[in-house]
């Protein structure tokens, strides 16, 4: 017997995925790109709501990585780069997912997400005999495969006027190298010492293979990468092992149960090509376990490489020991997509009060589209909705707060729940007379009778508290 609880046995916050997809189209978080054409495949547009919550998680992961820290600072480089920068980095040369291909309704998979390929090893998966011998046919209409062959997953345009293979660029597959090659710059600039950490958040281009499963793998998406600058060595051993306990917090702080959150440590053959070690951050997702975030042990190979390739010494001098050495990186690569998909899945519960469902996205506050409603009891009395208009205003200056009078407070509290506004505040006759109002918390539906001018401080001050 082991005290260990069987990882595979945990169950999904949702069991089924169109759970979270209808109430994104339906209430407006995310929805399919270019719909009136038919849409684009693994394209995603975030709607209102949507692009509340995936702000706030950059924002939740920037305060984390970047302003609560003393020892990282920000970039924003730009998504094209020189394109000797990928043949550098071993992206042109490597960055390849393995493709097999029906010779009968010629449509494309990935080899390792074909059923009863998908627990093959990444020597496995470069075998060419591998079709053959699993004996594995189209899933669309049992034709028969091709062997696989490397696919790569950049995507290309052409700078300037003339189409030809000069003008070749790629569009950034991950964010990180915009950190490398601004190494020197951003060292230098802001006087940091080492360790010290450059992060970024931004878009990212993949095309991949097998797209799918709503917005966890994306043709276009948004990275949240940081990259740690260390001694040689140990010390970035050691900094990898302080990093992971760390990324998993975060996640946890903002609401995403322990037990649905996984290590897993890649195989040395499934090592990406710039990796000594790598630790996948997984979440149980509907569809099984699955990276929310990569935690990578990058050796030199990143400075020394581009040292090496544009002659720029990349070294890094340390006064206090007088030693120059490539510095090594620690990198912790998340995405702003899956983890917003993750925490709006982690939040959804379904429950019953009194004798109805009621649906609730009890998500972290910070996370919220909105922190708080402002609701008439009653929209006929001119006075209440002035009163409810002027509420609203004041507190929109500091936090995301909308005004709704379109149905009867039972129902607008609900669509606040599904929506995961933590605070609704109404405004009733007796406001009137005795200027406060009732707020109503989403997760207790407890209600406290607030004077007016208490409303703004008590929902900064519990924000406050949320944040910790
Ligand atoms: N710089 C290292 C790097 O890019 P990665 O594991 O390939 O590592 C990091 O990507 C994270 O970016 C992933 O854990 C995932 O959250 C996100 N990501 C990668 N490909 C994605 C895709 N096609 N769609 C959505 N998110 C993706």
């Amino acid at each position: 017997m082991t005290d260990t609880p069987d990882p595979d046995a945990v169950a999904p916050a949702v069991d089924s995925l169109d759970t979270i997809v209808s109430l994104s189209k339906r209430r407006g978080f995310i929805f399919p790109s270019s719909e009136i054409y038919g849409g684009i495949n693994a394209v995603w547009d975030y709607g209102p709501l949507g692009v509340e919550l995936k702000n706030n998680v950059k924002r939740a992961w920037w305060r984390a990585m970047v302003q609560e820290r003393t020892d990282i600072v920000g970039l924003d480089a730009g998504i094209l780069m020189h394109p000797q920068v990928w043949i550098t980095s071993g992206h042109v040369g490597s960055f390849s997912d393995p493709l097999v291909e029906c010779g009968s309704c010629q449509r494309r998979y990935r080899l390792d997400e074909l059923p009863g390929a998908e627990s093959l090893s990444a020597t496995e998966l470069r075998e060419t005999g591998i079709v053959e011998r699993l004996g594995l046919v189209c899933p669309n209409d049992g034709g028969p495969l091709s062997p696989p062959r490397r696919f790569n997953l950049m995507f290309t345009t052409h700078m300037g006027p003339v189409e030809d293979d000069g003008s070749v660029v790629y569009f950034r597959p991950e964010t990180a190298q915009g950190s490398y090659v601004n190494f020197k710059n951003v060292q230098q600039s802001s006087r940091k010492k080492i360790p010290f950490g450059i992060a970024q958040i931004g878009k990212s281009f993949r095309n991949e293979i097998s797209p799918g499963n709503f917005v966890f793998r994306m043709r276009e998406f948004e990275q949240m990468e940081m990259q740690y600058f260390v001694r040689p060595g140990e010390a970035a051993a050691t900094a990898f092992e302080e990093w992971l306990p760390r990324r998993r917090a975060w996640y946890e702080h903002y609401g995403v149960a322990p037990q649905r959150l996984r290590f897993r440590e890649h195989a040395p053959d499934e090592l990406a090509h710039y990796a000594q070690k790598a630790i996948d951050v997984e979440y149980r997702f509907p569809f099984g376990w699955k990276e929310l975030e990569g935690i990578h042990n990058r050796g030199d190979f990143d400075l020394g490489s581009h040292a090496r390739a544009s002659g720029e010494n990349l070294e890094y001098f340390d006064p206090a020991t007088e030693e120059r050495f490539v510095p090594w990186v620690v990198e912790t690569a998340a995405g702003a997509d899956r983890a917003a998909f993750t925490f709006l899945i982690d939040a959804y519960r379904e429950e019953e009060v009194r004798g109805e469902k009621r649906v609730v996205l009890g998500m972290h506050p910070e996370l919220a589209p909105y922190k708080v409603a402002v609701l008439p009891l009653l929209k006929k009395r001119p006075e209440i909705v002035a009163l409810c208009h002027r509420l609203r205003d004041d507190l929109a200056r500091d936090v995301m707060a909308v005004y709704d009078d379109t149905a009867a407070i039972g129902k607008l509290y609900r669509r606040q729940d599904e929506i995961g506004t933590p605070w609704c505040v109404t405004v009733d006759v007796e406001s009137l007379e005795d200027g406060a109002v009732t707020v109503r918390d989403r997760d207790t539906m407890a209600q406290e009778r607030v004077p007016l001018e208490g409303v703004k401080w008590l929902i900064l001050d519990r924000l406050s508290v949320a944040r910790g």
